[in-house]
């Protein structure tokens, strides 16, 4: 099966955890495209959607999705997104996009979040994939020094602005075998928005093509 089309088949079975008639949390990612393009197919029986970027948000419009603001979303029951990299106890990277932040608050709030992924995106220990962090941008070089120091080394996603106004720096050359560690740890740096581990909150259920892991 290609990438593609494990993407699709994991995208058109996360369907199946949408709560008829609730709002549904939406990620961002090519495999999110094709959840969307599934949703808007059964776009008459949800309230609407919570979307975490602008890209995803221009879909679910295209599409007639109503996009709800997510402070006027009592609940949010399931948060369907992708992930660059996953590992065996479903602690994830995510950011690639550069649409961490929002993706970390729908997850936050969501009842539980249903990864999709194609084989591509598993790994024993994270730290493959260059774990993105979100800085605000006068931070930059102090973010940058104190991640340093934690033995990545950051590079500037020079170019790219987030959906907030801020800054990525991917962090290469680490092998994460505490992620709950250190996600912790770079939260504690001033300057920081989001970092895109995924691990304190992790995904509760990960479909990888025609698999679900649990
Ligand atoms: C977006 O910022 C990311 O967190 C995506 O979820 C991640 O990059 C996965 O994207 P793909 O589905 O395109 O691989």
């Amino acid at each position: 099966m290609s990438a593609d089309a494990a993407k699709r088949r994991a995208a058109e079975k996360a369907i199946e955890f949408v709560e008829p008639g609730s709002i549904v949390g939406v990620g961002t990612g090519s495999t999110v495209a094709f959840f969307i393009e599934a949703l808007g197919r059964m776009k008459h029986d949800i309230e609407g959607a919570v979307s975490s970027s602008e890209r995803s948000t221009a879909q679910l419009r295209e599409l007639g999705i109503p996009v709800l603001d997510l402070n006027a979303a009592p609940e949010v029951p399931v948060y369907v997104d992708g992930a660059d990299e996953c590992d065996p106890h479903r602690r994830l990277i995510k950011g690639g996009g550069a649409a961490l932040t929002r993706e970390k608050i729908i997850a936050a709030v969501a009842r539980r979040f249903v990864c999709i992924i194609d084989p591509s995106k598993r790994v024993e220990v994270l730290g493959r994939f260059p774990l993105p962090v979100e800085v605000i941008p006068m931070a930059r070089s102090h973010v940058a020094r104190k991640l340093r120091a934690l033995g990545g080394s950051p590079v500037w996603r020079e170019g790219v602005t987030t959906d907030n106004g801020n800054w990525i720096l991917d962090l290469h050359g680490l092998r994460i075998v505490d992620p709950v560690g250190l996600e912790r740890e770079i939260n504690q740096i001033v300057g920081v928005v989001t970092v895109g581990l995924f691990a304190a909150r992790g995904a509760d259920v990960v479909i990888c093509g025609d698999e679900i892991l649990r």
